[in-house]
């Protein structure tokens, strides 16, 4: 028997139930959905930020090319600039620039010096620019595509001497038309979507490196922790940082347009500060507490960039920027999968303090550490709890069978405890099988809105050239994007948010679980330490689940419990030493697989 309603009784859903987690990871921003088409534009791309990287990464020069980096340069954050006489070309990203036949592209270049600039974009009739005087200017024009190709070039020659920097080209027709804006397909993918919320920036992200600030005085630190204002005011003023995921971030894509762009997908903003602990494994927290100190009036600040009068100093810049009115920011989150518990709640405390006696409405996310489960998990949440937290993030990437079993997770969550934020999950792999298990899960979600309050699957895009994480819901090269199965699932959920859940119990009957089928290795006989016997577990059809080769020293699936995809290997036991014999290993394993009823069979190779 079902017994269903009344919806009276039922948690409300809000609009902000699910929503979308964006991080510059996969080269989601530039080359992605910062609708740049210039690769380094400002030549300040650096070892730092990657093996091999230079000022001249991405452009081939011709003549005389030099980065440099004095005090004639365009500004203390923008600090490299190119003295050229000759022509540099441009590969763009990947492939490429992409282009489309009739379509306009707006160039932009910083120059200084006296000579003829021509602009020649793959297939366009080239432009000349003439540059004059002896002081920074910048130069525009407009090119319109002669061809359509995702992989043109943008070629820049001097007739003289000139020094050079910010050099830009971009879409003329950007997400709404905003300037400086984003790529088009991808944003009206994520807009398709409906999301209540938009998290951003990061993530890892936010963690990257060392836990110094940008401070011209301070020799331009490269590889600093995520700041907001780093990223606003006008681009060529914006310092450019290594990405945690190991590249270059311009930063053009940045908390204005953060915001702007939530603002046009109608959804809430929500910024993750770094808590100046390294969450992600790295392990490190500041004791620097000037530093900290000024990471929080940062974080005030924000909230005045974000909401404050024009008359504020960075109200002001908002409204220098295009947008005199406030973003209506309402919620900020401290940290990203913080593994150091105690040093981040000594940090997130402070925040908090900081941020509520200034404005007692705000709603401040804390975190659960760095997944579901777990002595730092049970730490943070115990002190959430006993805080009285607003509202914790938790993030989890598990298999499908995780989602289908852990269905009443949130069930059993404390009612008046902290509200859950579910700021990333994703079900392993890019199967269809993935999606409803995905969607079956957040059946659950929906049942305990009362305590899951916001939701958002990771991570959001990904460039199919530069892919560091899978699975991701949107994929794109140059010119191209597509949603994955996940993505379908996300947008029917999220275009049909209702109002209320419907109370429903069911009794009687029996509830079908999803079946495990169990089949056990039979290893009789192990490898000696002369013979390589490997093990490989096939299907009735042959196909390989896995094989795991015993002299390669990885314990390959064989911990005591380890997802693999849809598969989970219980037992088995294989334990490493360093003599690495058989003498380690039991000598069976259980396979269960929840997905397919059938026998497993494993062989010896
Ligand atoms: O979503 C990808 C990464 O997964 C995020 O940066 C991090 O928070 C998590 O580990």
């Amino acid at each position: 028997t079902i017994t269903v309603g009344p919806a009276a009784d039922g948690a409300r859903l809000s609009r902000q139930q699910y929503g979308v987690f964006f991080e510059d990871i996969n080269y989601a921003a530039d080359g992605g959905l910062y609708a740049e088409l210039v690769r380094n534009r400002s030549f300040e791309f650096d070892a730092t930020d990657a093996t091999g990287f230079t000022g001249l990464t991405a452009w081939t020069p011709s003549g005389s090319a030099t980065v440099v980096n004095d005090d004639r340069r365009l500004n203390d954050r923008n600090r490299n600039y190119l003295k050229l006489t000759g022509s540099v070309t441009n590969a763009g990203y990947n492939s490429g620039i992409a282009l489309k036949k009739g379509e306009r592209y707006d160039f932009s270049i910083w120059a200084r010096g006296t000579a003829t600039v021509q602009v020649d974009v793959t297939g366009a009739r080239p432009i000349t620019i003439g540059v004059s005087g002896d002081s920074w200017r910048k130069y525009t024009g407009v090119v319109k595509a002669g061809a359509t190709t995702d992989k043109g070039r943008l070629t820049v020659s001097t007739a003289g001497a000139l020094s050079l920097d910010e050099i830009s080209l971009f879409p003329h027709d950007t997400y709404k038309g905003r300037a400086n804006g984003l790529r088009e397909d991808l944003a009206e993918k994520i807009a398709a979507l409906h999301p209540g919320f938009v998290r951003f920036p990061g993530g890892c992200l936010v963690n990257t490196g060392s836990m110094s600030s940008y401070d011209a005085a301070s020799n331009y630190p490269r590889a600093r922790a995520y700041q907001w204002k780093d990223t606003v005011g006008p681009v060529e003023t914006r310092a450019t940082n290594k990405n945690f995921w190991g590249y270059n971030q311009s930063y053009g894509l940045g908390y204005y347009e953060y915001f702007q762009f939530s603002e046009d997908i109608g959804a809430m903003p929500l910024p993750v500060l770094p808590a100046l602990v390294t969450g992600c494994g790295q392990n490190k927290a500041t004791v620097d507490e000037a530093l900290l100190q000024r990471h929080i009036q940062d974080a005030l600040d924000l909230i005045e960039f974000a909401n404050g009068p024009v008359t504020s100093t960075w109200g002001k810049l908002r409204a220098q920027m295009g947008h005199p009115k406030p973003f209506g920011l309402t919620t900020v989150a401290v940290g990203n999968e913080e593994n150091l518990p105690e040093e981040y709640w000594a940090n997130f405390v402070k925040f908090e303090a900081a941020i509520k006696a200034k404005h007692p409405g705000f709603t401040v996310v804390s975190n659960s550490g760095p997944d579901d489960q777990g002595a730092t998990f049970d730490n943070l949440w115990a002190k959430n709890k006993a805080h009285g937290t607003d509202m914790v993030d938790e993030h989890y990437y598990n298999s499908p069978a995780w989602f289908l079993q852990n269905n009443a997770r949130y069930d059993s969550y404390d009612r008046n405890g902290p509200k859950v934020f579910l700021g990333e999950y994703a079900s392993l792999d890019a199967k269809f099988a993935n999606s409803l298990a995905e969607a079956a899960y957040m059946t659950g979600l929906e049942r305990n809105a009362d305590v899951v309050k916001m939701a958002s699957y990771a991570p959001l895009l990904a460039n199919i050239d530069n892919v560091q994480w899978k699975p991701d819901m949107i994929w794109f090269d140059n010119d191209e994007s597509w949603g994955s199965t996940s993505y379908q699932m996300q947008k029917l959920f999220m275009n049909n948010v209702g109002d209320r859940v419907v109370p429903s119990a069911v009794s009687g009957g029996r509830v079908v679980q999803p079946k495990p089928i169990t089949g056990a290795i039979g290893l009789s006989t192990w490898r000696t330490a002369a013979t390589y016997d490997d093990v490989k577990v096939t299907r009735p059809d042959g196909t390989t689940i896995f094989s795991d080769d015993f002299g390669d020293g990885n314990a390959d699936g064989w911990t005591p419990v380890q997802n693999r995809g849809a598969w989970t290997v219980i037992g088995g036991g294989y334990a490493q030493t360093t003599t690495d014999t058989e003498d380690t290993m039991v000598k069976a394993a259980t396979i269960t697989d929840t997905d397919y009823d059938y026998t497993l069979k494993a062989t010896k190779q």
